[in-house]
């Protein structure tokens, strides 16, 4: 018998997105505007990310995530402010239907607002990022790696900074944090600055 259940299981999570609801999830996402924005371009007075650049998969896994406790922080801070705006929230499928939502509205270049070069950063990026997260920072599902280009400069700089103090990717559930946890020590600030120059500088698809 459990051949049969593997097959259908692997059928299951491949059709996974194909079944989803997009109706319900814009719907779903007005909850989520008044912080990250109607376009989910992001909110930098709220420290809410933009969220149009990420693999609908991505999404989901950091939803869960937050709902359960894996990814928070301080009381007060913005991890922990998006920890209590999904807190308890268990539908996988009104995940799903809201990360492909996302996915609809239109990757949007973000502005440099952190000092750091471009053209500095491109070697490091490419010999310490570009193996996950790929050459022009767009991301790598079989890796897990999210798409990086078309984030804030603020918001990965703060990420980075949330793997360096173990505030992000401790969690004993959280396998993929950890990874880039132990990716984050590589760069000293102006390096990390210089890198993130080049991430912001690339295209988006
Ligand atoms: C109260 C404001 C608020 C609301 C409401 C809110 N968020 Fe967030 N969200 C944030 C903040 C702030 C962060 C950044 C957390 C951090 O810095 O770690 C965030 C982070 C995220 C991330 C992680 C992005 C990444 O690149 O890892 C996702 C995904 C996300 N939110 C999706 C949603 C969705 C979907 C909803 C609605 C169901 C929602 N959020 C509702 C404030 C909010
Ligand atoms: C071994 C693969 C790997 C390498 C190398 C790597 N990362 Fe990551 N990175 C990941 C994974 C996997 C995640 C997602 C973690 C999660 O799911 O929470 C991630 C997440 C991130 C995030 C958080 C993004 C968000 O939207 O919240 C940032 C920022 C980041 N990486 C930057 C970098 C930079 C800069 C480098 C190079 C110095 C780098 N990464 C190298 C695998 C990697």
């Amino acid at each position: 018998m459990k051949t049969p259940i593997v097959v259908l299981l692997s059928l299951l999570s491949l059709s996974a997105f194909a079944e989803v609801d997009l109706d319900k999830g814009v719907a779903k996402y007005l909850e989520c505007a008044a912080c990250h924005g109607d376009q989910a371009q992001g909110n930098a007075e709220l420290k809410a990310p933009a969220l149009s650049h990420l693999q609908p998969v991505y999404i989901v896994r950091q939803l869960q995530n937050f709902a359960t406790g894996v990814r928070t922080g301080e009381p007060g801070s913005p991890a922990w402010q998006m920890a209590q705006a999904v807190q308890g929230w268990t539908d996988i499928f009104d995940k799903r239907n809201v990360a492909v939502a996302i996915a609809k509205f239109n990757p949007r270049q973000q502005k440099q607002t952190l000092a750091g070069s471009a053209a500095n950063g491109q070697k490091n990026y490419n010999n310490l990022c570009a193996g996950c997260h790929g050459k022009n920072a767009e991301g790598k599902n079989v890796l897990h790696a999210p798409a990086l280009a078309g984030s804030q400069d603020w918001y990965l700089l703060a990420q980075i900074r949330h793997f360096q103090s173990g505030s992000r990717g401790s969690h004993n559930d959280d396998q993929l944090g950890a990874q880039m946890q132990a990716m984050s020590n590589l760069l000293d600030d102006w390096s990390l600055l210089d890198v993130i120059a080049y991430i912001n500088s690339q295209p988006l698809n």
